[in-house]
């Protein structure tokens, strides 16, 4: 891939200085769903696709960008003095809002860049990776920028920074982080209300984890997406009056019991029920792994996603279908929507002897019920963004 990627650049750009190769992969996240803007707790991987990116400085102040994903978008052509977010540079805004992240946070971008893109997630499956072209760019300005302070984590910050005010999304920091900060064989338990993490080994010998795509597109998921913040920090605010907190991820179960009548509106207290019992889900799924327990891993898989239908409605009848059918075959450990919701993927973890038996029926089955074609992968957890 490398050596490729360096060609194609020398083709698209003409030859010059020496050309860099730098990787950042895609993530699924195990557990801890819209925990990540609660303050609450995350237990993500990242996986062994992603983005590649060829780069290298240039002498005058211009940014050239190009992606063998999107060539009908052509260069996209810039410069320095000119990051603005441009509706017609599509993609090229996610790398231009990194940029332009870096100079509002006193990085000195001290010249131009050519960069060439090539992402080998699928499309449209909401597994990070708009957050993987980010993190990629964030390393390249680091490396070609001898930005020698600028730590990983930093990278991450930056780049939900440039999601959140740049592109106007308001994602959390799982995505980015895990990107960023990934580990082979091992997912990261994440406390999002501080970013203190710790790797725990995930050399899954007897599963697999697999990505379903529903193959539904995700519907007016950045609405819908924020409305549940909104909810969430409504639901917030009502119960500061009550107890001292900072965020829903605080709260044990035990102690929202006493204070949920605090919340005003029977929607706000089922959105601020998940994020309370879907981080101590993630909490305690990571203690079952420990202790070498994955069917309790499994289980508390399959609550997420009944949390996540019912009471924070972020399913949808094609994901609920794929889970049903998943959780109706013998070696399935655990199944469950992933990401944002509204469509996009499930992740499941089957046992190596069922794996195509799932592929076979969970497909077939649903075919049948939805006349849609799902789509299976079977990922492997892979480092986090590095220079190749
Ligand atoms: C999207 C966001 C993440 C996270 C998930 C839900 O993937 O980018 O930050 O909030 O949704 O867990």
């Amino acid at each position: 891939m490398k050596q490729q990627l360096v060609d194609q650049f020398l083709e698209i750009y003409g030859e010059g200085d020496q050309v860099n190769v730098y990787f950042a992969p895609g993530r699924v996240n195990l557990i801890g769903e819209h925990t990540d803007y609660n303050g609450g707790h995350v237990f993500p991987c990242a996986l062994t696709v992603g983005t590649y990116a060829a780069a290298r400085r240039r002498s005058d102040d211009q940014i050239w960008l190009y992606s063998l994903n999107y060539p009908e978008g052509g260069m996209v052509k810039t410069s320095l003095g000119d990051l603005a977010y441009r509706q017609r540079d599509g993609w090229g805004n996610y790398p231009k809002g990194v940029i332009q992240t870096f100079v509002s946070k006193n990085c000195r971008i001290s010249c131009g860049l050519e960069i060439l893109y090539y992402g080998d997630i699928p499309k449209g499956l909401g597994i990070g990776s708009s957050a993987s072209i980010e993190v990629v760019t964030g390393l390249i300005l680091r490396e070609l920028m001898g930005l020698t302070d600028i730590s990983m984590v930093d990278i991450a910050l930056f780049s939900q920074l440039a999601e959140n005010e740049y592109m106007g999304m308001g994602s959390g920091i799982m995505d980015p982080f895990t990107i960023a900060m990934g580990k082979k064989d091992h997912a990261i338990f994440l406390d999002t209300s501080d970013l203190s993490y710790m790797y725990a080994p995930l050399a899954l010998s007897h599963e697999k984890i697999i990505i379903t795509n529903s193959g539904k597109a995700r519907v007016s998921v950045d609405e819908r997406y924020h409305e549940r913040r909104v909810q969430c920090r409504q639901a917030l605010e009502e119960l500061q009056r009550v107890i001292a907190i900072r965020d829903l991820g605080e709260l044990t179960a035990e102690v929202f019991e006493q204070v949920q009548e605090m919340i005003g509106s029977p929607v706000r207290l089922q959105r601020a029920r998940h994020a309370v019992t879907e981080n101590q889900r993630t909490i305690q799924a990571v203690a079952a792994l420990k202790r070498g327990d994955i069917f309790e891993f499994g289980q508390l898989m399959n609550a997420s996603h009944l949390s996540l239908k019912e009471d924070y409605e972020v399913s949808c009848e094609e994901l609920d279908i794929l889970v049903e059918e998943a959780w109706d075959i013998d070696g399935v450990v655990g199944s469950r929507m992933m990401g944002a919701g509204f469509g996009g993927c499930t992740v499941s973890i089957v046992e190596n002897s069922a794996v195509n038996e799932f592929i076979r029926k969970v497909g077939q089955n649903y075919k049948e019920r939805t006349g849609l074609d799902a789509e299976f992968y079977v990922v492997e957890t892979g480092n986090g963004a590095a220079v190749l």
